[in-house]
C-alpha cells in the first residue's frame, strides 16, 4: 500500500500539474494559467453534479481522479493563486517546488473566497482543529472569532469522534473556555443556541442554551430524516464484536501493548495497560504507539469490514496516538445537523485536520465544502478571512470590543 492512504490525489494532480512549469523554470509565465486550468475542471464536475444527471462520470477531473470527492461549490482557484502568491511568492522560488502545503492552502484560500460569504453552518473537529491533541479549548483569539460568528447569525458546531455519550459535563470540559466566553461577549440567548456539540461522530447531539450549558436534544428530534440509517442494538454489536476481534489479531500479530476501551458506539486502542505488557514484553506501544502500526490497524480494520461485506456505517481512523472504530461517521453527523436546521450542503463548511483515508473529517466532504487545517491557528485563521469575507472585518466586536488582528 506504500503510502497511499496518507496522500490525497487531487492534491498530488496539482502538484504534479505544476512540477513542469518549476522545472522548465517558466513558474511566472505558466503556473496561474494551471490554476486556471484546474478551476475550469472543478467548475465542469461541480455543475455536472448539481445537474445531477449522472453526467458527473464523465467529466474531465472525475477521469483524471476517479476518487475526487463532490464539490459544493465554485472554487475560484486562479484568484486564490495569485492572491497567495503575492504574499508568499511562489513563483519567485528557484529551488522548492509548490508543496502539498502550498496547494492545501490555496485549495483552503479559494474555498473561504468562495463560501465565506454565505456560509449558515460552520462545523469544526475538536482534537488538533479546535484544542491542540487531547487537550482542552485555550486559544482565546479564536473563542473571540467564534462568538463574533455566532452574533452575526452563521450556527457553530463541534463534531468530533470523540463520544461521551450523553454526558454534557464531558464535553463541557473540553470546551469550557470556549462556553465562558458566550457569556463574556454578550451573546443574546438566540446567539448561544446557535452553538452545537455533535459527539461520537453522529451519536449524540448538544444544543447550547441561555445559562452556557450543553443540552441534549433527544435523538428523535434531530434524526427525524433520513441522514442517518437506523440500526438495531444487534448490528450495533455484532458490528463492533468484529473491530474487536481484528484488532485483537493485529494486537498478537504486531506485539503491541495496548488496551482496549469498549464504549455503547465504538471501540478504542490505546497505548498501555498492564494486559498488552504481559502479553508481549518486548514488543511496543506501552507508552505511545508508531504511527505505521497505527495506520496498519486502521488498514486492517477496513479490510477485514470491507471483506464480510459490512453494511454499518462506520469511521476507523488513526487518531493520532491511537486506533478508533466509531459507528456512524462525520458524513451523518453534519448531514444530521442540516437537517435539523434546514441548511444545504453548499451553505456548509467543515474544519478539520484529518482528510487522509484513514482520518475522521475526510467523510465530510461529502456532504458540506471543507477546509484542511494542521493546528488551532491556522483553524483561527481561517475563521478570520471568512469574517472578513462576511464583511463584519475583524475590526469591531459589539458597540466598543475591538478584535484583534
Ligand atoms: P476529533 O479529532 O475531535 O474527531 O477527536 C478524535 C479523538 O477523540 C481521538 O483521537 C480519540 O483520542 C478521542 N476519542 C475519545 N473517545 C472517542 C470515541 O469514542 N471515538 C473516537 N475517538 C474518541
Ligand atoms: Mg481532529
Amino acid at each position: 500500500m506504500l503510502q497511499r492512504h496518507r496522500s490525497d490525489a487531487f492534491i498530488e494532480f496539482i502538484r504534479d500539474l505544476l512540477y513542469h512549469s518549476f522545472v522548465l523554470n517558466s513558474m511566472k509565465e505558466t503556473v496561474t494559467e494551471s490554476w486556471g486550468y484546474v478551476e475550469d475542471l472543478v467548475r465542469e464536475l461541480h455543475e455536472a453534479q448539481l445537474r445531477n444527471d449522472g453526467s458527473d462520470k464523465l467529466c474531465r477531473l472525475k477521469k483524471l481522479i476517479p476518487s475526487v470527492e463532490n464539490f459544493h461549490t465554485r472554487l475560484p482557484l486562479q484568484e486564490a493563486f495569485e492572491e497567495y502568491n503575492d504574499k508568499y511568492c511562489v513563483t519567485s522560488r528557484r529551488f522548492v517546488r509548490p508543496s502539498f502545503n502550498d496547494i492545501r492552502h490555496i485549495l483552503n484560500l479559494a474555498q473561504i473566497n468562495a463560501i465565506g460569504s454565505t456560509v449558515r453552518l460552520i462545523t469544526l473537529d475538536g482534537d488538533c482543529t479546535l484544542y491542540a491533541d487531547g487537550k482542552t479549548f485555550e486559544d482565546e483569539k479564536l473563542a473571540r472569532y467564534l462568538c463574533f460568528l455566532l452574533k452575526h447569525g452563521v450556527h457553530v458546531a463541534l463534531v468530533t469522534a470523540a463520544g461521551y455519550g450523553l454526558n454534557a459535563e464531558k464535553y463541557e470540559g473540553r470546551i469550557g473556555k470556549l462556553l465562558t466566553a458566550f457569556e463574556e461577549y454578550g451573546l443574546s440567548p438566540d446567539d448561544k443556541r446557535r452553538f452545537f456539540v455533535m459527539g461520537g461522530e453522529s451519536n449524540y447531539l448538544f444544543q447550547c442554551e441561555v445559562d452556557c450549558r450543553l443540552k441534549p436534544i433527544p435523538e428523535e428530534e434531530w434524526n427525524a430524516g433520513d441522514a442517518k440509517p437506523k440500526l438495531t442494538e444487534t448490528q450495533v454489536s455484532e458490528f463492533l464484536d468484529k473491530c474487536h476481534s481484528v484488532l485483537k489479531q493485529a494486537q498478537q500479530d504486531l506485539k503491541l501493548r495496548v488496551r482496549f476501551i469498549l464504549k455503547p458506539r465504538a471501540i478504542g486502542m490505546v497505548p498501555g495497560g498492564p494486559e498488552g505488557k504481559q502479553l508481549h514484553p518486548t514488543g511496543s506501544g506501552g507508552k505511545s504507539i508508531r504511527r505505521e502500526l497505527l495506520d496498519e490497524c486502521v488498514l486492517r480494520v477496513k479490510d477485514a469490514l470491507e471483506q464480510c461485506g459490512n453494511k454499518v456505517d462506520y469511521c476507523a481512523f488513526n487518531g493520532g496516538s491511537d486506533v478508533w472504530v466509531d459507528v456512524g461517521d462525520k458524513k451523518i453527523g453534519v448531514a444530521c445537523l442540516q437537517q435539523h436546521l434546514g441548511i444545504k450542503a453548499c451553505e456548509t463548511l467543515h474544519v478539520g485536520d484529518q482528510f487522509s483515508s484513514i482520518g475522521n473529517d475526510l467523510k465530510a466532504r461529502s456532504v458540506s465544502a471543507t477546509v484542511w487545517i494542521i493546528n488551532p491557528k491556522e483553524t483561527r485563521y481561517c475563521l478570520k478571512m471568512i469574517l472578513k469575507r462576511r464583511g463584519k472585518s475583524t475590526k469591531t466586536f459589539g458597540p466598543d470590543e475591538e478584535v484583534p488582528e
